[in-house]
Order: C-alpha cells, then sequence, then structure tokens
C-alpha cells in the first residue's frame, strides 16, 4: 500500500527511483510519480497504471535528487492529477503514504490563506503547509517539523525543494520507512527490497522520526526533536531473495518455499527434545505463568491462522482462547482481561488495524502481549512485550501464502509451550509433537509435488462464477482461507462453511454450476464430513474433494478425489492448505488475472 523511494547522489537518481518502485509494485498501488530536481525546476512525471508506464514518460528525465511514489487512492480516485509527488508553487514536492485525518480544516485554511489546491488529497495539504512556513525562511527541516506537528494522522514523508538541491528530509509516524545508506549517497524507502540494487545498510527509524538527508551525511532527530543516533543494520534480505528466478508468479514461488519458510521457522527447535517458553522472549516464562486465557487478533489470512490455533489451544493446551477480527476489536467494547495475553498475528507487522488493536488492547490494561510476525523490525514487533518471527523471508505476492503456514508453525509451538506449562504435556508427546514438526517440511514438499495434478483440475474452474468451501473443526478456517485465495486471485466468489451449517442454509445454493470444494482430513469428523458430502451430491453439487489417504472417499461421476499423500493429526491443517493455495494459483492463471497483484488489494494495508 503506497511506497515511497528517494534518493539523494552523485549520480543520476531516475533509474533508482524508477527501479525501487518497481520492487515496490507488490505493495499495491494504481498510479505513480516522481519529481527530481532537474537545470534547477522541479520536473515531475506521473501516470495512472504500472510503474512500465512511467518509465516510458520518463526517458528524458534526470537529477541528482528526487522523489517517487505509488499511490493506493485513499482521498480521491485513482488519477494522474491525485497521483503524487504533489508540488506547491514549484517550490516544494512531497511524496507520502499514510492519512491526514484532519484535512479537511487545514485545506479550507490554506485555501483561505491563497493556496490553489489541484488535486482531491490530503497529501496536498502537507506540500502546501511545508511550503508556507519554507516561504517564511524557515530551513526545510523546520518548515517540515513545524507542519508535521499541525497535521493529525499516519503518514511517511518525503520533502524536497528546489532551491534546496543536495537535500532531502524524511519522517515517519504510523507508516513504514528506513534510510538507505551508501558511499557518497543516501536514499529513503517503503521497505528495504526497494532498495537493495544499491545498497543493504539500512537505519530503521522509529516512530515520529525525523531526518535531514545529504549525499555525505544525515542527521535524525526523535519525536521530542533530540538528535539521535540509529544503528546502521545489514539488511538479511538478499536481492535473490526477492526476485522471481524461474517462477511465472511471486505467488507460485512463495507456494513452493513453504517448506523451506517452515524449517527455518523451526530452527530454534530443529535438535532439541524439549521445547521452552524462551522463544517467545526472555520474560516469555513469567508472562506465561500469569495468563488464564489467550485473545487473538489480526486480520485476512492472519485471522484464520489465528482461528485454527484455538482449536490447538483449547484441545492441547486447555486454555480458553478468542480469535477477533483487529478492525472490529479496536471499535467495540469489549470486557478486558488483564490476565489474557494478547496475541497478534501479521506477516507484515504494519497493518493499521492490527497496530490500532493492540494499542487499544493496552490502552484497556492488557500488559501481557506476544507479536507473531514475518518482518522484524515492524512495528508490531516493536510494541509487542514478546514476540516470536516467522522466518518466512519477503512476501511479495499479494495473496499470503507462506506466511500463514509459517504463522500455523509459530502458533503451534505457542501451543506445545502452554500446554508443557501447565502440565498436560507427557515427555513422550512433546517428542512426538516435535518430531511430527521436524517432519513437516518433507510433508508439505509432498504435498507440493501434486501440483500438475492440480492445475489440471484448476480447468474445470475456468467459466465458473460461485464456490463453496467445507471443512470440519480445525480444517474449517483452511476452507475460509482457501475460500479467500480464490475470490482474491481469481475473483471467482467462494464462501466458507463449516460442513455442518450446510443444512442451515448454503444447501440452498448447490446445484450443478457451484462447484464445492471441500477438505476430508482422516480425523474424527470424517464420517460427519462425507454424509454433507452426500447431501450435496444429492443435489446435484460437483465435489472436489482433498482427502486424506484411507478416507475411502472414492472418485465418481461429478466427483473428483484428490489424494493427500499423508495425514498429519494435529498439523493436517497446515498440509491441507496448500492444495488451496495450488488451486486458487492455477484457477487464477486459468481466468488471467494479474496473480501477485490483483485489482484493488494491497500487500501491507497500513491505513484503516
Ligand atoms: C490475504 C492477505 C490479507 C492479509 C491481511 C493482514 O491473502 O494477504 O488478508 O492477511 O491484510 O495482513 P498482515 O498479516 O500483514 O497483518
Amino acid at each position: 500500500m503506497c511506497g515511497i523511494v528517494g534518493a539523494v547522489a552523485q549520480r543520476n537518481v531516475v533509474p533508482i527511483l524508477l527501479e525501487g518502485l518497481q520492487r515496490l509494485e507488490y505493495r499495491g498501488y494504481d498510479s505513480a510519480g516522481l519529481v527530481v530536481i532537474q537545470d534547477g525546476q522541479l520536473q515531475r512525471e506521473r501516470s495512472t497504471g504500472r510503474v512500465a508506464d512511467l518509465r516510458l514518460k520518463t526517458t528524458g528525465t534526470h537529477g541528482t535528487l528526487g522523489i517517487a511514489h505509488t499511490r493506493w487512492a485513499t482521498h480521491g480516485v485513482p488519477s494522474e492529477r491525485n497521483a503524487h509527488p504533489h508540488l506547491s508553487n514549484n517550490l516544494i514536492g512531497v511524496v507520502h503514504n499514510g492519512i491526514i485525518e484532519n484535512y479537511e480544516s487545514l485545506r479550507t485554511r490554506l485555501s483561505a490563506a491563497g493556496y490553489v489546491f489541484t488535486s482531491d488529497t490530503d497529501t496536498e495539504v502537507i506540500v502546501h503547509l511545508i511550503h508556507s512556513h519554507y516561504k517564511n525562511g524557515a530551513s526545510l527541516l523546520d518548515a517540515t517539523r513545524t507542519s508535521l506537528t499541525e497535521l493529525i494522522g499516519a503518514y511517511a514523508l518525503g520533502v524536497i525543494a528546489v532551491d534546496n538541491p543536495d537535500q532531502l528530509i524524511c519522517a515517519r509516524r504510523g507508516s513504514p520507512l528506513l534510510m538507505g545508506v551508501g558511499v557518497g549517497e543516501h536514499f529513503i524507502a517503503s521497505d528495504v527490497s526497494a532498495l537493495l540494487p544499491v545498497t543493504n545498510r539500512v537505519i530503521y527509524l522509529e516512530e515520529g522520526d525525523v531526518a535531514e538527508i545529504e549525499r555525505q551525511s544525515y542527521r535524525i532527530f526523535n519525536a521530542s526533536g533530540a538528535e539521535v543516533t540509529r544503528p546502521v543494520q545489514v539488511s538479511k534480505i538478499s536481492n535473490e531473495s526477492v526476485s522471481l528466478g524461474t517462477y511465472r508468479h511471486y505467488m507460485q514461488k512463495e507456494i513452493h518455499e513453504q517448506p523451506q519458510a517452515i524449517a527455518d521457522t523451526l530452527e530454534s527447535v530443529c535438535n532439541s527434545t524439549s521445547i521452552i517458553p524462551g522463544i517467545f522472549g526472555a520474560e516469555a516464562a513469567a508472562s506465561f505463568d500469569a495468563v488464564n486465557s489467550i485473545l487473538i487478533l489480526a486480520c485476512g489470512t492472519s485471522y484464520h491462522a489465528g482461528l485454527v490455533a484455538r482449536y490447538w489451544l483449547e484441545e492441547i493446551a486447555g486454555i480458553p482462547c478468542t480469535v477477533e477480527i483487529a478492525s472490529e476489536y479496536r471499535y467495540r467494547t469489549s470486557v478486558p482481561n488483564p490476565k489474557a495475553l494478547v496475541v497478534v498475528l501479521s506477516q507484515s507487522g504494519e497493518t493499521a488495524d492490527t497496530q490500532a488493536a493492540l494499542n487499544h488492547a493496552m490502552a484497556l490494561g492488557h500488559v501481557h502481549t506476544l507479536a507473531i510476525c514475518n518482518v522484524a523490525e515492524s512495528a508490531l514487533v516493536r510494541l509487542a512485550k514478546l514476540r516470536f518471527l516467522t522466518r518466512a523471508g519477503p512476501e511479495i505476492g499479494v495473496a499470503s501464502t507462506k506466511a500463514f503456514t509459517t504463522q500455523l508453525v509459530a502458533l503451534f509451538l505457542l501451543t506445545l509451550v502452554l500446554a508443557k506449562q501447565r502440565g498436560r504435556l507427557t515427555e513422550a508427546q512433546e517428542r512426538q509433537h516435535l518430531n511430527d514438526l521436524r517432519h513437516l517440511p518433507a510433508a508439505t514438499q509432498k504435498v507440493l509435488d501434486l501440483e500438475p495434478k492440480i492445475a489440471k483440475l484448476a480447468e474445470q474452474f475456468a467459466t465458473k462464477q460461485h464456490a463453496l468451501f467445507l471443512g470440519r473443526g480445525m480444517h474449517y478456517p483452511i476452507a475460509l482461507e482457501g475460500a479467500l485465495k480464490l475470490k482474491e486471485i481469481s475473483y471467482i466468489h467462494a464462501e466458507a462453511y463449516p460442513a455442518g451449517e450446510l443444512k442451515h442454509g448454503p444447501l440452498a445454493l448447490v446445484d450443478k454450476d457451484m462447484p464445492v470444494i471441500s477438505v476430508a482430513p482422516n480425523d474424527v469428523l470424517l464420517e460427519k464430513l462425507k454424509s454433507n458430502l452426500h447431501e450435496v451430491r444429492a443435489r446435484g453439487g460437483e465435489l472436489f474433494v482433498f482427502a486424506d489417504a484411507n478416507t475411502h472417499i472414492r472418485s465418481e461421476d461429478g466427483v473428483h478425489i484428490m489424494q493427500m499423500p499423508e495425514h498429519a493429526g494435529y498439523l493436517s491443517p497446515i498440509l491441507h492448505t496448500l492444495p488451496l493455495q495450488l488451486l486458487a494459483y492455477y484457477v487464477a492463471l486459468q481466468k488471467g488475472t494479474d496473480v501477485d497483484k490483483p485489482r484493488n488489494l494491497a500487500k501491507s494495508v497500513t491505513v484503516e
């Protein structure tokens, strides 16, 4: 969601800005633009559509200082006039990620002062505000800092002034932004992947930081205005890990990376015969001792991981667990239980609703907080008391895949730790669970080997408009996840139900045009599920069943069985996720959609 790149260098920065924007494309956007200082003027180019279109427009553009942006519309439709950068009086240029909540009152004030607005965006108030202070003699740094005190909302900003061609100002509050440190050149970006071709040395700016950046030097000021030193870190993310390689799409690559991502996430327990709370942070043992329930907060796919975990936590660890959609929880009047462990789940760690939900929980008096997240430097990881980092590596495809399965691994580890602390795990059981976990990478690989068969199955969905997903027990959230994957990348309307709910309504929808996809693990609910499948078949519905070995569900007319290699017990939801990811992927290929960048969606939802 919105991407920022900026550079101050001795060389032409336009190729750096364009490459950076291209690498941020996965975040989702509808228009793109850049501005550089060229021959003493602000030279701006903007376009709706792809960064490739912007590239065509900027063939003659050059400059050694510039800022660039991919926009995801919030205030004002996607159009060239609303695309960033925004300019004030051809003097100041600004790119912005986030939302300014008090933009209407600022706009009224600035209009009365004679500023002419040329867009419908909230960002335009920022550039005029900075101009209003700059023209009165403030330095660019001070003009920006004064303006920030007048803004309510979230921002990551890049600011330049035409008469200050050696300086780039940036600031962040509520939206991610980092600095890249080169030799005689410096950069800013929304995430490190944008800068990897030029540097892997980065400074993660903190909430409220403002930086004044030049070619040879920089100064960083914290939220109270004091000059501070932030560590320069060498990013572990390699250029290779964000490149597509031989895969057709990032989503396909990331689906195939799951065995490795799971193995990496399990690193902390790979050689042990027992599991310790310390893998969740130094204070985890004390916190886990003090809590009597779990509250999981998350959005989208991460929410589905939380729903699976509830089955594990209650059944294995015997601890009550509730799972809430973060955007609902943050506005609901709930009854806080200060003895609950609040677990936030997030791939990006920057999702605005999940951050707000955690802040809300803390404001309600929750002190035991744990972030399970894929991005070490993210806001959520910094905010929570305890943390567990999934080791999925950068996830570029908008549809979350490897982040989900590694979250499940982390949640299973949490379950085991809590079960052990509550005396609900014998040594033998603990060893068995750890062995099962260690077998997961190999087990997931075997499921991925079904890819050609699933690709073939997907051909039958090419003309479908709707689909119904069924699961029972801890596989019901997997049905939800399968439906979400299918709808977001193939645009087929899909719904998921616990199979037992069929006869309470959705059965009315079933006919020959409604494919019904079912997850059929070999567990205690198998016979119940089989009855539900008969209900579908009896109404002429076509069944696609992902069935474990020995389930004795046979292929027949209208019933397509995809045999899963093995049954993984409690870990079965992880294995059953993979074929549904592959199904969604291959159906999207049939439909010819933009798999990695589905319409209207952003990777990292940093606004409400
Ligand atoms: C779906 C998907 C989204 C995210 C959701 C939360 O494939 O990716 O539903 O899961 O936006 O994002 P994170 O996990 O980054 O908080």
